[in-house]
C-alpha cells in the first residue's frame, strides 16, 4: 500500500499560523506523524507540501498508477481550485484539521470535496491516520465504515 499526503498552502507554518484553530504542533510535527503512523500500518507513504496550485496538480498527475491513493489536505485551494477538483478525479480522500463546516461562510464552498470520497474534518493531525486507515481498510476489501 503506496500513500500520497498532499498539504497545501500555509501548513508549512502551522505551530506559528492561527495556533487557536491550528494548535501548536508544526508541519515537521505533522510529517513525523504521518511517518510513524504508516510504519505502524505498514503503508509507504510519499509527503508534499506546496504554496503553489500548480505542484499540487503535477504532484496528484505523478500519483496515477504510482500509488494506490491520496489524502489531501488542499488548505485554501479546496475552497477555489477547480483544477485541483478535475485532477483528482475522484481518487482522494480529504482532511482538513481544523471543522470547516464550522468557519466562515467562504469555507462552505469545496470545490475539492466533488472529487474525494470522504472528508475527515475537526479531527486535528489524527484525520490524516483516519483517511490512511480508510484507504488500506477499502484496499483490504473492507465494507465502507462510517461516513463522516
Ligand atoms: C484547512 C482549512 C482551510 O479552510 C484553510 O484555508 C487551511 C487549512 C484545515 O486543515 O483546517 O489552510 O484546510
Amino acid at each position: 500500500m503506496k500513500l500520497l499526503f498532499l498539504n497545501g498552502p500555509n501548513l508549512n507554518m502551522l505551530g506559528i499560523r492561527e495556533p487557536g484553530i491550528y494548535g501548536r504542533q508544526t508541519y515537521q510535527d505533522l510529517e513525523k506523524y504521518i511517518r510513524d503512523f504508516c510504519g505502524e500500518l505498514g503503508i509507504a507513504c510519499e509527503i508534499l507540501q506546496s504554496n503553489h496550485e500548480g505542484a499540487l496538480v503535477d504532484a496528484i498527475q505523478s500519483a496515477y498508477g504510482r500509488m494506490d491513493g491520496i489524502v489531501i489536505n488542499p488548505a485554501a485551494y479546496t475552497h477555489t481550485s477547480v483544477a485541483l477538483l478535475d485532477a483528482l478525479k475522484a481518487v482522494g480522500l480529504l482532511v482538513h484539521l481544523s471543522d470547516v463546516s464550522a468557519r466562515e461562510d467562504f469555507r462552505q464552498i469545496s470545490y475539492v470535496r466533488l472529487a474525494c470520497r470522504r472528508t475527515f474534518a475537526g479531527h486535528g493531525f489524527q484525520g490524516y491516520r483516519m483517511a490512511a486507515e480508510a484507504l488500506l481498510a477499502e484496499k483490504n476489501g473492507a465494507s465502507e465504515g462510517e461516513k463522516e
